[in-house]
């Protein structure tokens, strides 16, 4: 995707939401450090997140959908699979733990007596995640860097800039 000049508000919200995903699944990743409980909500607001990053990316999906056998260039046509594959294993990865859910589900009333092979299924995709999400970056690479550049690295070195001139005109004196 590229950095729009355009659009500062929908690319720093973009950024926002991703780095949002980016700390919950590295939380959810150790469910014995943070608690099965933070793990589930935690596990269940990844799955909001992941919804609004694709309502955020959606006419992207649209439009290459459309012309994923015409068109589409080849780029865009391995990105596109591999959201797909992402899409699916997080679909998994949500459902499997819904359906092994020892905090949530019960708190919410509802009670779910399915274990056995979803146990299984939860961590093998959620173990899957990490080569596609890597791939995921790995492709959004300059993206990424350009929005770090933009909303984190310019405002702190423009925050240091008038400190670093007041010092040095302090020592000149
Ligand atoms: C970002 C999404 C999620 C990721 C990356 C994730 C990852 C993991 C991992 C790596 C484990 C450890 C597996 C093991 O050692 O056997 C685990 C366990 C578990 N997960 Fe998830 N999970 C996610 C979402 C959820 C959700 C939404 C729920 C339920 C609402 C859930 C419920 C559980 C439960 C009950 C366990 C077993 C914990 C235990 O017995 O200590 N997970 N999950």
């Amino acid at each position: 995707m590229k950095a729009s000049a355009t659009q500062p508000n929908r690319n720093k919200t973009n950024l926002l939401v991703d780095i949002a995903i980016f700390v919950a699944f590295l939380v959810a990743m150790a469910p014995r450090f943070s608690g099965v409980a933070v793990h589930e909500w935690l596990g269940i607001a990844f799955g909001a997140a992941i919804v609004t990053h694709l309502l955020l990316h959606w006419q992207w999906l649209v439009e290459v959908t459309r012309r994923f056998f015409s068109k589409a260039a080849p780029s865009a046509r391995v990105n596109y699979v591999l959201n797909a594959l992402l899409f699916i294993d997080v679909t998994l990865i949500i459902f499997s733990g819904l359906l092994i859910s020892r905090a949530a589900l019960p708190a919410l009333g509802l009670t779910v007596a399915i274990g056995g092979s979803w146990r299984g299924i939860h961590e093998t995709t959620a173990n899957l995640f990490l080569p596609l999400i890597g791939l995921h970056v790995a492709l959004h690479w300059q993206w990424i860097a350009n929005m770090f550049k933009r909303f984190v690295f310019a405002p702190l070195a423009g925050r240091r800039a008038p400190q670093l001139a007041a010092s040095s005109q302090k020592e000149a004196h």
